[in-house]
């Protein structure tokens, strides 16, 4: 049986590692070419080495999103191999420090989260855009339960503000970009078990107590409870869905 995605050439930022590449190995399961950027190229090498041992097709490039020139560069030179058809902006870091804290730490935190989780989803987006439209192509962001507030949500504001930022930027391309029959769409994970919480978690277990609490699921996600999400989103299976946002949070915010 043909896979969902045959035919398809998707890029995945933040590919190198967790939810990224749990979805560019379910997307290469499904028949995609993958093309896997990150700025860490070790793991972006290490998942085309999981890709291909599992006779799929991958190829890993360094990106640092925060660079524009560079994403305008690399967007080139993939569309030598043909255009993608869709894009996975991943690629992303979270620091929580509270907003009273170190003057010169909390406006660190800002720069550096808001510069990655937002500005690098625009500057990415950006240089693929016209690869988009050709293909008409489907665009999925990762949100995260920060796109909205809950109290018993452990918060930080550079992080929730980038996170809503990026669920504004799925809404507003999904309703510039619709009749070129480019979708855009978000998923919210949950507490997905990743390295970008792996300190957090074993540091701090009352944080984890406290969102199971309200998980009607009553566990951490993993990668792969992201990857199907996505791969429906990139498929035809979503034909008639955009600018909306899936969340995949074991039910944290629907209770
Ligand atoms: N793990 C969770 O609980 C959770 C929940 C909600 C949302 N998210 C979001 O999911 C996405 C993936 O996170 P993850 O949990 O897999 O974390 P992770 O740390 O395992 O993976 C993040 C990847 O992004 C890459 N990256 C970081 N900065 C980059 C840059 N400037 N340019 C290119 N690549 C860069 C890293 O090298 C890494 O490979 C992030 O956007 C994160 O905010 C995660």
């Amino acid at each position: 049986m043909a896979g969902l995605l045959e035919g398809h050439i998707a890029a995945v930022t933040g590919g190198g590692s967790g939810i990224g590449q749990g979805i560019c190995q379910a997307y290469a399961r499904e028949g995609a070419r993958v093309v896997v950027l990150d700025v860490n190229l070790d793991g972006a090498h290490e998942t085309v080495g999981l890709i291909k041992a599992a006779g799929g097709k991958a190829s890993a490039v360094r990106l640092d999103v925060t660079d524009r020139q560079a994403c305008r560069d690399i967007a080139a030179t993939i569309a030598r191999d043909g255009n993608i058809s869709i894009l996975v902006n991943n690629a992303g870091i979270n620091r929580r420090n509270p907003i009273t804290g170190d003057a010169a730490a909390v406006a660190k935190d800002w720069e550096d989260i808001l510069s990655i989780n937002l500005d690098g989803v625009f500057n990415v987006t950006h240089a693929f855009l016209d690869q988009l439209r050709a293909t008409r192509g489907r665009i999925v962001n990762i949100g995260s339960i920060q796109s909205f507030v809950h109290v018993s949500w452990p918060n930080s504001a550079a992080y929730t503000t980038s996170k809503h930022g990026v669920l504004g930027f799925t809404r507003a391309l999904a309703a510039e970009l619709g009749k070129d029959g480019v979708r855009v769409n978000a998923i919210g994970p949950g507490l997905i078990e990743t390295r970008i919480n792996a300190e957090a978690r074993a540091k701090n277990p009352d944080m984890v107590a406290n969102v199971m609490r309200h998980t009607p699921l009553n566990r951490a996600g993993k990668p792969e409870d992201i990857a199907g999400p996505a791969v429906f989103l990139a498929s035809d299976m979503s034909s008639y869905v955009t600018g909306c946002i899936i969340m995949a949070d074991g039910g944290f915010r629907t209770v």
